[in-house]
């Protein structure tokens, strides 16, 4: 030790010994060992030092990882949350979209049987109604007494005529109002309104418009329904082929030349379950479905072309079964100033 620093520790001497010979030892020096204990602290502390800095960087790293892995599974949570909350929203609006359109088809339909009973019913009627009052005139001249018979069978006669008179008015659709309208426009408007279906059951949309068709003249909320049907139909194709997850729904407008006139071609081209060759012809009958009941009313269709008759247009239907299936809408094109300009 200096007599200036009391340092602890052990000291350990050992004695360095020399054999000249096998008897004659001699010590020759010694070897000194101090361990300081203050060194052996120093050592210690800084050791724990380093120790602890490692493992709180550690620690650190650690809970930022954690945290940030707990965020993202957070978020993901979240976002997976709002894509269900989204997807029961669209499925919803798409039952109510469907049962619209259901409850459109049976109306339609049953507007037009009871409008056209109601047509039959009252020819027949009329003509009793005139043959009653000739046959009155014919025979009160000579049987006055039958005056009372012949006014109770026309009170009857004449209260079937009111009945059917007046559902003839109720029944009858109101004439549509012919508009000049933009097929492409109609054609977008139909695939906002099918939009969440289109979206729910992943059909891709592609567009072949001509962008430069003139007004056509016809009735809008006509046509609308007829697209609308087409539509529906080409999604629930796609939706109904085998093994095959969302699908291609093609839409083309432009004019073509045909039979001496000019006729607006909408064609509506879907990549889904097709039509067998031999079905081809009873798609566009009334009651031709091969749907559940829930699912469609087999009525679409005949809408349709009856709605297109009335605009001397036409519907046609090409298809290769499992393949594809191409709807044409077809109506007269006549030139108008606007469409011309
Ligand atoms: N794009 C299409 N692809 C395949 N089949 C179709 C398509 N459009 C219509 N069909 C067939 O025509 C049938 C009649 O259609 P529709 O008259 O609209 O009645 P619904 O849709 O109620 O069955 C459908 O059930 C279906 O079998
Ligand atoms: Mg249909």
């Amino acid at each position: 030790h200096k007599d200036d620093e009391v340092e602890e520790g052990w000291e350990v001497i050992a004695p360095m010994d020399a054999a000249l010979s096998q008897k004659d030892h001699r010590i020759v020096g010694a070897v000194r060992v101090f361990i300081s204990i203050q060194l052996i602290k120093r050592v210690a502390s800084s050791l724990s030092n380093i120790i602890l800095i490692v493992g709180a960087i550690g620690g650190l790293s650690l809970f930022l990882l954690l945290m940030t892995a707990l965020r993202r599974t957070i978020e993901n949570d979240r976002r997976l949350h709002e894509v269900e909350t989204r997807n029961i929203d669209l499925s919803e609006q798409l039952h109510e979209a469907e049962r619209n359109l259901m409850n459109l088809e049976k109306f339609s339909v049953l507007g037009q049987l009871t409008g056209t009973f109601a047509h039959e019913i009252g020819t027949p009627l009329n003509a009793i109604t005139g043959h009653l009052t000739l046959l009155k005139e014919d025979v009160i001249s000579d049987k006055p007494n039958l005056d009372s018979r012949f006014s109770i069978l026309e009170g009857q006669v004449s209260k079937i005529a009111g009945i059917v008179k007046n559902f003839l008015q109720t029944t009858a659709q109101p004439p549509s109002e012919l508009q000049l309208i933009d097929a492409n426009q109609l054609i977008e408007k139909s695939l906002t309104i099918l939009g969440p279906r289109l979206e729910l059951l992943q059909v891709k949309v592609q567009r072949h418009l001509d962008r430069g068709l003139g007004p056509i003249r016809i009735a809008p909320l006509e046509l609308e329904q007829v697209l609308i049907n087409i539509i529906n139909n080409a999604i629930d194709a796609i939706r109904m082929k085998p093994g095959q997850v969302g699908g291609i729904l093609e839409l083309s407008t432009g004019l073509n030349r045909r039979d001496d006139a000019e006729w607006l071609e909408i064609r509506v081209r879907d990549n889904g379950m097709g039509i067998p060759e031999k079905d081809l012809k009873k798609v566009l009958r009334p009651f031709y479905t091969t749907k559940t009941p829930a699912e469609g009313t087999g009525l679409g269709l005949s809408i349709c072309a009856d709605l297109l008759a009335k605009v001397d247009g036409n519907l046609s239907v090409a298809s290769v079964e499992n393949e594809w299936t191409l709807f044409t809408i077809s109506i007269p094109f006549v030139h108008t100033k606007e469409s011309d300009s």
